[in-house]
């Protein structure tokens, strides 16, 4: 059932829930939102039609789009008591720690009326949260730079919005190019959902227990930090910033090779993808127009990254252990040539994954037969024993 949890007696557990969100065939390298593929929807919808695909099961028709984002971009602002969680910080703070909370305080400042039984209820949390996490991410790092929170702008679309909270400043009238818009806009729709990823997981856990939406997301941003699952495109960039050359690609993955070692090649291998994951495909070729754009298609960082990605694949380690690159083995690359800073990454991962989080919650409440997950555990500790005569008090 939707949020419950199975262990088979090979001891590896399977979250064992029903969707219908996303689709994923990790040996063909599959990937479908509502049984649209990946492709089709990156090259032809927007990720706020994406998002009312998720939430709703359907693409929305011109009018159902134009009052979606519509009513999204009227909750782009936040509560102006929210700018003082900020002040706690130390302004070299990592943005997820902030991202932790001030989603987490979302709950004190818009959920005490709410009731997570009703869809119209349901309905206002998604949207809030659609709408009021690219403001937030801005806003962790202007805090980090010491500028001025920006406000959002009503006239501008949404992710023309977040690049000028992000990029903008009160003394300047910065508006994004319009390819770079398209191409983050892209990056968003490829990070939007991805079936019952970690993160995803802790979602619908949270939410079993009847937590309200604001608090379930804050535990899926918190999983999502974990290097091994949305730090990953932060580490990535540093890793290739650590080779720094393709002289030394050959040392690391002779290190990622290495069982003692516990380097990994950050950006590569799946839980899931046993093929190439199609959503690296789509990074890798959205980093090429943005770079090409930006006039840096000699970018040195790209360049060490395709060629390890030549070297990796041609290698009889990686071909046996069917390690591809991920969705996050590119996506570095292109938000450090957007001019998000590397700290930025996860929370920009975040900032597109929390439609997918919130439309996995929303479909496990809306289950009228839904209970509270309870995964079990296989026992390894000792067998039952008396305490020993020293320990006990006359
Ligand atoms: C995301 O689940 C999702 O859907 C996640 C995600 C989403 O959209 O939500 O797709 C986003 O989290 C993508 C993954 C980002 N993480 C990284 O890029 C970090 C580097 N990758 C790894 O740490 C690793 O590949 C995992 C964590 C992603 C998967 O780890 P597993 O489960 O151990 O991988 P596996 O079972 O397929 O590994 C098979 C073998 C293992 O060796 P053996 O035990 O068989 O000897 O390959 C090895 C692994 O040790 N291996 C790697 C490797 N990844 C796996 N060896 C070197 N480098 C790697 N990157």
């Amino acid at each position: 059932k939707t949020g419950m949890f199975t262990y088979d007696p090979g001891f590896t557990s399977t979250a064992s829930c029903s969707s219908s969100i996303t689709y994923i065939d990790g040996e063909k390298g599959v990937l479908l939102y509502r049984g649209y593929p990946i492709e089709q929807l990156a090259e032809h919808c927007t990720f706020l039609e994406v998002c009312y695909l998720l939430l709703n099961g359907e693409l929305p028709t011109p009018d159902e789009m134009q009052q979606f984002e519509g009513t999204i971009t009227m909750h782009t602002m936040v509560h102006d008591q929210l700018t003082n969680f900020f002040k706690g910080f130390r302004r070299d703070a990592h943005p997820m720690a902030i991202m932790v909370a001030v989603v987490g305080a979302l709950s004190a400042f818009y959920h005490d009326a709410l009731d997570i039984k009703s869809k119209r209820d349901r309905d206002i949390s998604a949207i809030r949260l659609i709408a009021k996490v690219p403001t937030i991410v801005a806003m962790c790092h202007k805090y980090s730079t010491g500028l001025p929170f920006m406000y959002p702008q009503n006239k501008l679309s949404y992710v023309e919005n977040f690049m000028r909270m992000m990029l903008g400043t009160p003394c300047d009238d910065f508006l994004p190019n319009p390819v770079l818009v398209k191409a983050l806009d892209r990056i968003l729709i490829l990070h939007a959902d991805h079936e019952q990823n970690a993160s995803t997981s802790t979602v619908r856990l949270a939410g079993s227990s009847g937590a309200n939406p604001y608090a379930c997301i804050t535990a899926g941003i918190a999983c999502l930090w974990g290097a091994a699952h949305g730090g990953a495109n932060e580490a990535v960039l540093n890793m290739l910033e650590e080779i720094g050359d393709v002289s030394n690609i050959t040392k690391f993955i002779n290190k990622a090779k290495d069982k003692n070692d516990s380097f990994r090649l950050m950006g590569f291998g799946h839980r899931v993808y046993k093929n190439y994951d199609p959503r690296a495909k789509l990074m890798r070729e959205t980093c090429h127009e943005v770079l090409t754009e930006l006039g840096l298609h000699d970018d040195k960082i790209f360049k060490l990254a395709l060629e390890l990605e030549r070297i990796a694949l041609e290698d009889e380690y990686f071909i046996e252990k069917k390690l591809y690159p991920n969705v996050d083995y590119y996506s570095g690359i292109v938000l450090h040539a957007l001019g998000i800073p590397t700290n930025m990454f996860t929370a920009m991962f975040a900032m597109g994954r929390t439609v997918g989080w919130i439309s996995h919650w929303d479909e496990m409440i809306a289950d009228p037969e839904q209970k509270i997950g309870r995964p079990r555990q296989l026992y390894t500790g000792a067998t039952k024993r008396d305490i020993p005569p020293q320990h006990i008090k006359r």
